[in-house]
Parts: C-alpha cells; sequence; structure tokens
C-alpha cells in the first residue's frame, strides 16, 4: 500500500492509474477504522480496479465544543486494516496542506436545506465543513467511485446533493451499516462509552425498529411518536437530541402522505452522541 502526504503524488499516482485505464474507488475516513469502514473499502475493491482511502480528521466539521481533540488517532492499526485488505493507496493529508490559508480564509462549499435541519440543525456548520472537505478531497483524487457508510444517512444525501448540484462526474455509493451483535451501529465513537454507557447503548437501535414497526402498523401521527420515543429514550438513561420521522431524500418532516420515509435518531449517553437510523417504506 503506497501512503500519501502530498497532493503532488497523489495526483501522479492517479494519472498513472488513469492512463493505464484504471477505474478508482474513494473511501474517504477519519481513521480509527472499525468493521463500517473496512466493509465500504471491500464494496470499494467490489467496483474499481484500485482503491484509495483517506484518514483526514477534518477540524472544519467540528463545533467549538465538540471532540476535535479527542477524537481517536489509531494510523498504525488503520493502516494494518488497510494493508490485510489490499488497498492500493492510503493519503493522509495534514490540514496544512489541506487549509493552508486556514479555515478563516477558506473558501466553502454549503449545500442548502438538507444541511439545515436534524443533526444539521443540532451542530451548526458541521455539513459546510464535511461538503467541504469532500469536495476537496474528490478534487485531488479524482475517483471514478466513493463510498460512504448509510449510518451517516443525512451525510449521504448532502454528498449525493452536492455531486448533483455541482455536476461532478461521481458515482456515490451508499453502504448498509455495520451493527454489532446487540444491533447497536458501528461508530468510532463507541470507544468513548463506559462500561454501564455500553449496556444502554442498544437500546437506541432497538427503540427505533419499535418506532418502525408502529409506522408499519398504519401509525401516522409523527409528531406524537417523535415525542413518546423521546421520552422513552431519556428514561432508558439517554439525553435525546432528536427522534425524526423525515420524508427519505428531502429530510423534511414526513406527511402522512409520503411513502419513503427514514426515521433519524440522535442521542447523548454522557458526552457520546450517538446516531442511528432506518429507512421504511410504505410503497
Ligand atoms: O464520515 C466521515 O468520516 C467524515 O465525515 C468524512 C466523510 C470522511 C469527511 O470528513
Amino acid at each position: 500500500m503506497k501512503n500519501f502526504t502530498t497532493i503532488a503524488e497523489l495526483r501522479d499516482a492517479r494519472k498513472n492509474w488513469r492512463q493505464a485505464g484504471k477505474t478508482v474507488g474513494f473511501v474517504p475516513t477519519m481513521g480509527n477504522l472499525h468493521n463500517g469502514h473496512l466493509q465500504l473499502v471491500r464494496e470499494a475493491k467490489k467496483h474499481c480496479d484500485m482503491v484509495i482511502v483517506s484518514i483526514f480528521v477534518n477540524p472544519m466539521q467540528f463545533g467549538a465544543n465538540e471532540d476535535l481533540d479527542a477524537y481517536p488517532r489509531t494510523l498504525d492499526a488503520d493502516q494494518q486494516k488497510l494493508m490485510s485488505l489490499d488497498v492500493d493507496a492510503l493519503f493522509l493529508p495534514t490540514a496544512d496542506i489541506m487549509y493552508p490559508k486556514g479555515l478563516d480564509q477558506q473558501t466553502f462549499v454549503e449545500v442548502p436545506g438538507i444541511s439545515d435541519v436534524v443533526c444539521g440543525a443540532s451542530r451548526p456548520g458541521h455539513f459546510r465543513g464535511v461538503a467541504t472537505v469532500v469536495t476537496k478531497l474528490f478534487n485531488m483524487v479524482q475517483p471514478e467511485r466513493a463510498f460512504f457508510g448509510e449510518k451517516d444517512y443525512q451525510q449521504l444525501q448532502v454528498i449525493k446533493a452536492l455531486v448533483e448540484d455541482l455536476s461532478m462526474d461521481i458515482q456515490i455509493y451508499g453502504v448498509p451499516t455495520e451493527r454489532e451483535a446487540s444491533g447497536l451501529a458501528m461508530s468510532s465513537r463507541n470507544g468513548y462509552l463506559d462500561e454501564a454507557q455500553r449496556q444502554t447503548a442498544p437500546a437506541l437501535n432497538a427503540m427505533m425498529m419499535s418506532l418502525r414497526e408502529d409506522i408499519l402498523q398504519g401509525e401516522r401521527d409523527y409528531p406524537k411518536l417523535e415525542t413518546k420515543y423521546s421520552a422513552d429514550l431519556n428514561a432508558a438513561g439517554f439525553t435525546t437530541d432528536y427522534v425524526s420521522v423525515r420524508h427519505a431524500r428531502t429530510l423534511q418532516n414526513a406527511s402522512a402522505e409520503d411513502q419513503e420515509l427514514v426515521i433519524l435518531i440522535a442521542a447523548y449517553l454522557g458526552k457520546t452522541r450517538l446516531i442511528d437510523n432506518v429507512q421504511v417504506s410504505l410503497s
């Protein structure tokens, strides 16, 4: 596996692969790789000749009081995992390479509408940071295909919208969420949980699936369901950020007539923010 730290080295390799007629798949990550990330790599390997992974903990997508400094950095273990999957190249830009003029002077990309609701409302500026870094990474890597986890459902919709709105010639693949046996969605942030919180965490998924079942059984008063399940999560030991039933593509509040829905949940256990989602098709 080649390790690139500069854009020039990366572009050089990319040029050679293009000349050799190879398709390139890209998996952007912030490192601390778990099976969810590795599943993205496996999927990329199925669809592309060459696979590039990036690791960059993007300061632009963290709020002032969020966990940028504490975010787990496990480069050696990450490299081992990627090598075991035969990844062709790992791109490791620094913040100076990504944002040479500093964050304040950086041109940004903002996807209106879907960036402002649910997680975007709770984490102002987060999706601007994601959209900007992903656009920059796409310009650096120039992949034919890029792979993102459905675990970050809103992020996936934001990226699909930015690719469409900016007429990028990149195919975006959403890869189903990897879960622990308990149903807990795999996430780098699960590592922050203590033993007691680990016992509680799977209830997030269990309640989400119960809400899904209520909808499948015919319940259409979504605000009532949101209020009930928010209270149930709080009673189980979480601090609920939101429980929201949305239109699966626009992410606007679902109406009783909508057929394609997504349930989005965010809740804290202590200081750790957990998210999960599931789609519901009524058609
Ligand atoms: O999902 C992530 O790990 C990050 O948001 C991404 C897409 C790598 C952008 O920093």
